[in-house]
């Protein structure tokens, strides 16, 4: 298949951005892809590429932004029930960590996922997962810790492997069996720290190793919600060397509502990346800068807890970090599925470029779950994972908010297109006919 005339292509190629690098789209105008087998073939001018492949069946994508899918590095997109109510408290005054500290909170989300099958938790969780797709998320990472207890977390990690294996949305797992302290170990973290070192972690990693799906996969990340009323700093040292020992890579959510010196932490343990980071003190962002360990900002969780304060996003870009935004989809604090919103929002509460936003969002957010050979960018060989935007110009992102800009998806070289909210399947030329 040959996609082309785009008015923008932007391939961001190159490699992840760091620093003052953050923003290179590297554009192609009237610009063209050349998809085979579910992988890209090649990119250039339309001219180019139409002269060498005339007889390629072609999407013509005249008017259009053609950029990589969005990659998601943060969600907790799988849970059972809602927060509904706690919403309502929450603006009315209500703290999110006083909320989990009375066993609300994760605890409440909890305390539904256990008691559902793994049938109920995916029936849940693929709405979730069909309106990312439909907004252009390709890649998402996605948590457990809604299980806190080994069975429960291993249903979560068994429901994300069966989901990506569903498709067309690719996942990749994060066990967070250190998301808070479940109920039972209330007012005991180290007794829960001590159980989920000595029998969770190897429990999981030995579980990982025995099925033949996933010994051939890499192993998923290991993160910790480091911070005041779940995991202090000495334990999450504990668990994430625990886990580190065991070969998992690492991540962790750090500085969110209080700092902890988790940052540097991550950076000490060489975690592929520090997520939240608002509370972050300059000390944090030198060390963050200094490594390879990504930001991750999720600017719909101030958002949506209607917060004043977000990552000091420039300040990281500034002092040379790594910079990558994720929607944190959860149901306490960012119930968002969009991509396209967390880049409106980062424009304007992180204040980045949309170029920057848009690089952030691609081939940074793939660095940040260390897919960046696969996914993120527009470059021979690597997945034909594309979208192609109802807009001519890639300003269009960031400036707009609240509506879908994305008419189709390309997820490895297969063509869906919008049907309101959802997307249907079909080949280059029928596709090209479905508005949105
Ligand atoms: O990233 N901070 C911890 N985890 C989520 C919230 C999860 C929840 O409240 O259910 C977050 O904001
Ligand atoms: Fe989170």
């Amino acid at each position: 298949m040959l996609i082309h005339s785009a008015s923008q292509l932007l391939t961001l190629q190159g490699g992840p951005q760091r620093g003052s690098a953050l923003g290179t789209l590297a554009i192609i105008e009237d610009g063209a892809v050349l998809v085979r087998d579910g992988s890209i073939a090649e990119v250039g001018s339309s001219n180019d590429l139409r002269r060498l492949h005339p007889d390629e069946p072609a999407l013509d994508a005249a008017g259009c932004v053609v950029m990589p899918g969005f990659v998601d590095p943060h969600t907790h997109v799988v849970w059972s029930g809602d927060r509904a109510a706690e919403f309502e408290m929450k603006m009315a005054g209500a703290k999110y960590l006083d909320i989990l500290a009375a066993g609300g909170g994760i605890n409440s989300t909890v305390r539904r996922t256990r008691l559902a099958t793994i049938e109920s938790l995916m029936d849940e969780t693929r709405p979730r997962l069909a309106r990312m797709f439909a907004y252009g998320t390709t890649t998402a990472e996605a948590k457990t810790g809604y299980g806190l207890e080994s069975e429960t977390e291993l249903r979560m990690l068994q429901a994300i492997l069966a989901l990506d294996a569903a498709g067309p949305l690719e996942l990749v797992p994060t066990f967070l069996g250190a998301h808070a302290i479940p109920p039972e170990f209330k007012d005991r973290p180290q007794a829960y720290t001590d159980l989920l070192c000595a029998e969770m972690l190897p429990f999981i990693r030995q579980w990982w190793g025995s099925q033949p799906s996933t010994a051939v996969r890499p192993l998923p990340f290991v993160d910790v919600f480091c911070e005041t009323g779940a995991f202090d700093l000495a334990q999450s040292r504990q668990i994430l060397t625990k886990a580190r020992e065991l070969g998992f890579p690492l991540k962790l959510h750090a500085d969110e509502f209080d700092n902890l010196g988790g940052a540097s932490l991550g950076v000490e343990l060489g975690a592929v990346s520090a997520d939240h980071l608002v509370k972050t003190s300059a000390a944090d962002i030198q060390a963050l800068a200094s490594s390879d360990t990504v930001a991750v900002s999720l600017p719909c969780t101030p958002f949506g807890l209607a917060e004043s304060q977000y990552t000091p996003a420039r300040e990281i870009v500034a002092a040379d970090g790594y910079l990558a935004l994720a929607s944190d989809c959860n149901p306490g604090t960012a119930w968002c599925e969009s991509m396209q919103f967390v880049i409106a929002l980062a424009c304007r509460a992180l204040k980045l470029t949309p170029a920057q936003a848009i690089a952030a969002a691609t081939i940074n957010a793939a660095y940040a779950i260390r897919r960046q050979d696969r996914v993120g960018s527009l470059e021979p060989g690597k997945q034909a994972d594309l979208l192609i935007l109802s807009v001519p110009d890639y300003h269009h992102l960031g400036y707009r908010f609240g509506t879908n800009l994305v008419k189709q998806v390309i997820k490895r070289g297969q063509v869906y297109s919008q049907q309101g909210d959802a997307v249907s399947a079909g080949t280059p030329n029928e596709a090209k006919d479905v508005s949105i």
